[in-house]
């Protein structure tokens, strides 16, 4: 069977990253994944800022289990499970706990068989990962379908995303990148995307769909401090166009065979990154 035949039996999966850290990348899966859910799909979020979690905390969800116990082959993903109340599953990514940060080879490839495996009951599944370029990151990407970065029109999660686009496309030959600015109005949205894109365009081979701006709203420092999703007001119906933006996108088939194939196919990529220094000037 080839690639595209199978494509749209795997479930879709989808990576939410950012250059610079504080941008809004779990805000935004926690509200993807409950979109989602309330439409009927099937849908795990996987909180994969490892050893630094934030998941399980914006939605209010406490559980002894995590992603630790699944690495060391204690216990199967499918049995470290939490149920979200907005109707969803989370493998939280466990706090505090250092040894997360940096997953060894191993650990990577039996994470990936238990994501395999557990990824065949849903139709979606998300992986909220830590912002920046360190190897965890890098690995999870490359094991998605598709890749949402999140940034802000702050000019260092502007370089800073660059920064994770052009490492992604010169290290694991990922190419296509929906992109939103958080914390933005339309206008700002709009230039800091075509910022980005200008110099994506002019540097590195890569192809970026804009998705669309969510502003600064108060009641989403609320929202998250109460340890609760936004419901019914401007800030939750802004939100939810960029998040049905994101969920209408056309399946990659290229790239939807499942998630093992991705990251194999990334450990051969080549690891040169050519540099672009001077390319914001
Ligand atoms: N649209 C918004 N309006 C107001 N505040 C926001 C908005 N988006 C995010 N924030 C604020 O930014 C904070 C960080 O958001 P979040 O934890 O989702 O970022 P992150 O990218 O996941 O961070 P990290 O890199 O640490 O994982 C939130 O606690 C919230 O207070
Ligand atoms: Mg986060």
């Amino acid at each position: 069977m080839t690639i595209v035949e199978n494509a749209l039996d795997a479930p879709r999966v989808i990576a939410i990253s950012s250059g610079k850290g504080g941008v809004g990348k779990t805000f935004f899966s926690v509200h993807l994944a409950a979109q989602a859910a309330k439409q009927g799909l099937k849908v795990l979020l996987l909180d994969a800022d490892l050893g630094l979690a934030n998941v399980d905390v914006m939605l209010g969800l406490s559980g002894q289990g995590s992603v630790k116990q699944v690495v060391s082959g204690e216990a199967s993903l499918k049995d470290m499970l939490v149920k979200a109340k907005q109707g969803f599953d989370v493998l939280p990514g466990g706090s505090g706990l250092a040894e997360l940060t940096a997953l060894s080879g191993v650990q990577q490839q039996v994470l990936m068989n238990e994501m395999q495996d557990a990824a065949k009951a849903y139709d979606l599944v998300l992986i909220d990962t830590a912002a920046g370029i360190s190897d965890n990151v890098l690995f999870f990407v490359a094991s998605a379908e598709s890749t949402l970065v999140v940034l802000t029109p702050d000019p260092t999660s502007l370089t800073d995303a660059y920064a994770l686009i052009k490492v992604l496309s010169q290290q694991r030959d990922v190419r296509r990148f929906m992109v939103t600015i958080n914390q933005a109005d339309k206008v700002d949205g709009e230039l800091t995307f075509r910022r980005l894109l200008s110099v994506s365009d002019r540097y590195l081979d890569v192809h970026l769909d804009y998705v669309g701006h969510m502003a600064r709203h108060e009641e989403v420092r609320q929202a998250i401090q109460k340890q609760t999703l936004l419901h019914h007001n401007q800030a939750a119906k802004d939100l939810e166009k960029v998040l049905q933006n994101i969920l209408n996108q056309p399946r990659d088939t290229s790239r939807s065979s499942g998630l093992q194939f991705f990251w194999q196919h990334s450990l051969g990529q080549g690891l040169n990154v050519e540099n672009h220094e001077g390319a914001w000037v």
